[in-house]
């Protein structure tokens, strides 16, 4: 399967920041920790672009990565960190919602949720907003080399049963960083998404 080259184009804080273009955008959301550089790095590029830490909450800014496959990539901050301020763990920051709802680029969201665990209450509350303001999104449920093959097979299917009358809902995949599990499914739903999308004018 293919590499995909990737460079960074910029980090924002605020939506005058974003990048101005024409290209599609796919953006990973979730919790601090739950696997999303790893999950650029690994699955999306087989390469090293997006920063994996160790200290969970500390990116703040939104950061886009050009790619060879004419897709932005976006990598955005972690929610639900207790130890991160109130301020900012109030829900998702204005920041996030921003992008989210807004952004005319954005051709799929794609939530991540640890495999290990059940959907916390932040990330139900992302997947109803997401829901809600119509926006296409897909659960990407990571760490699976941590789980049994019979395990990440009941947890996806948990998933998508949760998710079924989900009208904005593109797909349920479980992936790992580790083993690269998920990831000829994962390049091909953004394949297929980035195809269907219609420029912003
Ligand atoms: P923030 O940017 O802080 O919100 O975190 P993040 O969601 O980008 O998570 P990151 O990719 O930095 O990974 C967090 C930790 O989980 C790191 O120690 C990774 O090595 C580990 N990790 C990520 N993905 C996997 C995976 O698929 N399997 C295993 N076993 N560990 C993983
Ligand atoms: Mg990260």
């Amino acid at each position: 399967m293919e590499t995909i080259q990737a460079s960074f184009i910029t980090g924002a804080v605020s939506p005058e920041q974003f990048p101005v273009h024409t290209l599609p955008e796919v953006a990973m959301i979730g919790r601090s920790n739950v696997g999303k550089s790893s999950l650029i790095n690994r699955i999306v590029l087989q390469g090293n672009v997006a920063r994996v830490s160790n200290t969970p909450g500390k990116t703040r800014e939104i950061n886009f990565f050009n790619t060879s496959m004419s897709f932005v990539l976006v990598d955005l901050p972690g929610y639900g960190y207790a130890r991160v301020s109130k301020q900012h763990r109030a829900g998702f920051s204005v920041l996030i919602r921003q992008y989210l709802i807004e952004r005319p680029n954005m051709a799929l969201a794609c939530v991540l949720v640890d495999s290990r665990h059940d959907p916390m209450e932040s990330d139900l509350a992302m997947i109803e907003e997401l829901e809600f303001a119509g926006r296409p999104y897909s659960v990407l449920l990571t760490k699976t080399d941590k789980l049994k093959p019979a395990q990440v097979k009941e947890r996806t299917r948990q998933m998508r049963h949760l998710l079924e009358h989900c009208k904005h809902c593109v797909d349920v995949i479980a992936t790992s960083s580790e083993t690269g599990e998920g990831r000829s499914s994962v390049l091909g739903m953004i394949k297929r998404l980035c195809s269907q999308f219609n420029k912003p004018s």
